[in-house]
């Protein structure tokens, strides 16, 4: 959460720091702020609420500085308010800080400190980190030019818990200096200027080629060049690397709102993403995994962790490995996987799913696993983002930039991507070559099949516009589809903040029947022609106590029996939610909008979660 950016370059900062801030604004949007250095004093503009607040603030067009730090924030510590805004400054106003992440000894840090006579003026963490670095660049005796640069090191060799820090220095007004632990920063290198910000897209329209700074390295960056250490203060050197995405792709493009535009993209994402994964003819080839007959017979369990959509996703995988992998697989949040001491050891293969690859209860899961011996390996939609650094394996969607905070198109891929996996294995462990050949061929035509789901968007608007006012809405599914229950139900609640509740059909008489009343709306999920009649039998009892229905089908139903039915076209059930999924992040949209919520930015909730 909170988004960071930077730019040291001979052009005006701020504006650069806003343009930078706004498409980082999904990260968090309680305050804004930005510092620079103007006549070898730090400036600090900043204000809470969104950026818009900042860009309009009183004297910030008079900035000519051409260094400077910004941040956008989700409050962790403090209340968002005006003085728990980034940045924060020193005591003696010579250091100046944004951060994102969590400091988790900072009562302890503030303590030392304040017997130190330092005083402090919000009720942040991250308040510790400026006074810190002057607390050890006050002590230091020699002035050189690494003396910014031990103060810092020696700041961040107190500080526990997680963070993308960047600083800048009064006295030092040619360098900024960066560094990170268990959160994201990236660092974008321009012509004689650099860039700073916690992703790559927020940053593309200015550069393609970038440093990845790993934990507990720092970066100091000039104009010309930027120079890496290790916490020993030793030099690293680092190439950069250049990413394909182009700064079209994290615009609007005529779309109303980016989530809108996601949802649109999904044929694209998966064409991508399948990309030359496989023909017809020919086995399925990843080139960044080299597993083998022996290595895979060798995996007793495989276990799937992610948060949130993520783990959505992963139980379609569990589906797919099971059934055509015959290995055993396991479905866990990370927050409840990581804290349960799993039974993983050197036959367990973990697989990791994650969009942004920052994900913090994710990474610490992996982190776990690797530490049990455990073979891991990463699912994400962002090249060297944290998870995939860490993992043994990592292989990527091919979605795109994601920018709504409703993940959508990364969703489908992710299915796609990981019943493509489990197609790998299986194709590897000699398993049934019917199948797989018929699965293979479903898969190319999935694309078009998407197309033409997405053509369906009028009833769900029209149905939309005669349930938006509703208090709860149920979702219902069998077998896969009740995954896919699940992911509708999390759409719904995040944009639209109706609650809604997800249950296996089968399970609704176990208890929850008692809430269906007159007019409740319920919405069924029908593609596993096994499945149909139970399905429709409890649909048919909720229809018996009075519930209105939507039903997501690509079976031949008698359509007189709902009050919409949304027909899809037919697939594979293997791969089914990638089509099923639509109408329902369609509707979860319309619902929004007909609210007149903030689609991209719903409350309390920021796109990526990098504090536990
Ligand atoms: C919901 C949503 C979240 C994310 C979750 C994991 O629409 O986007 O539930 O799926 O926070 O995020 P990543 O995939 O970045 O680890």
């Amino acid at each position: 959460m909170c988004g960071i950016v930077g730019y040291i370059g001979n052009q005006k900062a701020s504006p650069i720091l806003i343009n930078g801030l706004i498409r980082l604004e999904y990260r968090g949007y309680d305050s804004a702020g930005i510092s620079t250095i103007e006549k070898n004093e730090l400036s600090i503009m900043k204000d809470k609420g969104r950026v818009k607040n900042l860009y309009q603030l009183e004297g910030i067009d008079d900035l000519t500085g051409t260094i400077g730090i910004a941040h956008t924030r989700w409050a962790t510590h403090g209340k968002p308010a005006k003085e728990n805004s980034h940045p924060h400054l020193d005591n003696s106003k010579t250091f100046s800080v944004v951060h994102n992440g969590i400091i988790e000894n900072y009562n302890e840090l503030r303590k030392f400190l304040t017997e130190h006579g330092y005083t402090f003026y919000s009720q942040t963490d991250t308040e510790v980190i400026p006074n810190l670095v002057h607390y050890y660049y006050n002590k230091d005796e020699n002035s050189d030019s690494l003396k910014f640069l031990r103060a810092v090191k020696n700041a961040c060799t107190d500080l526990k818990g997680s963070y993308a820090i960047e600083i800048l220095c009064k006295d030092y007004p040619d360098n900024m200096i960066v560094t990170r632990k268990d959160s994201p920063l990236v660092i974008g290198k321009g012509e004689n200027e650099n860039y700073i910000s916690s992703d790559i897209p927020a940053i593309l329209s200015f550069t393609r080629n970038f440093y990845l700074l790993d934990d507990l390295e720092l970066a100091v960056l000039e104009r010309t060049q930027v120079s890496f250490y290790n916490l020993d203060l030793k030099p690293i050197s680092k190439d950069t690397k250049t990413i394909e995405w182009n700064a079209t792709s994290a615009e609007k493009d005529g779309y109303e709102d980016f989530m809108l535009k996601e949802i649109y993209e999904q044929p694209t994402a998966i064409r991508e993403t399948i990309g030359a994964k496989f023909n017809e003819a020919s086995k399925c080839e990843f080139d960044e995994l080299n597993f083998t007959k022996d290595s895979l017979s060798n995996i007793s369990k495989i276990y799937i962790v992610a948060c949130g959509t993520a783990m959505h996703a992963g139980l379609v995988g569990k589906n797919a490995i099971e059934k055509l992998c015959k290995i055993t697989t396991e479905v866990d949040v990370a927050s409840e996987f990581r804290y349960r001491n799993p039974l993983v050891d050197s036959h367990t293969l973990c697989i990791f799913i994650s969009q942004s690859g920052e994900t913090a209860d994710t990474i610490a899961a992996l982190k776990l696993c690797k530490e049990k011996g455990a073979k891991t390996l990463a699912i994400s939609n962002v090249i060297g983002s944290s998870i995939t650094r860490e993992a043994d394996y990592s292989i990527y969607t091919h979605a795109g930039p994601e920018i709504a905070v409703a993940s959508t198109k990364a969703y489908t891929s992710q299915v796609m991507l990981i019943v493509i996996l489990a197609i790998y294995f299986a194709e590897i462990l000699e398993m049934d070559t019917d199948l797989l050949n018929t699965l293979k061929k479903d898969i190319m035509e999935l694309p078009a099949k998407i197309e033409e789901t997405l053509k369906l968007s009028e009833n769900i608007l029209d149905f939309s516009k005669k349930t938006y006012q509703e208090k709860d809405i149920f979702f219902l599914g069998r077998g896969i589809d009740e995954t896919v229950a699940k992911e509708g139900s999390l759409k719904l609640k995040e944009i639209s903040y109706i609650h809604s509740e997800s249950y296996p059909a089968g399970e609704l008489k176990h208890g929850p029947i008692a809430l269906i009343e007159n007019d409740i709306t319920v919405v069924s999920i029908i593609t596993d022609p096994n499945l149909v009649e139970k399905t429709v039998s409890n649909i048919q009892e909720v229809i018996t106590r009075g519930a209105k229905t939507l039903i997501i089908t690509n079976q031949n139903l008698d359509e007189n029996m709902f009050d919409l039915t949304i027909r899809i076209p037919e697939t594979n059930p293997f791969i089914s939610p990638i089509l099923s999924i639509i109408p329902l992040q369609l509707f979860s949209y319309y619902i929004s909008k007909e609210k007149g919520l903030d689609v991209d930015k719903p409350r309390n909730l920021a796109k990526s979660v990098t504090v536990e």
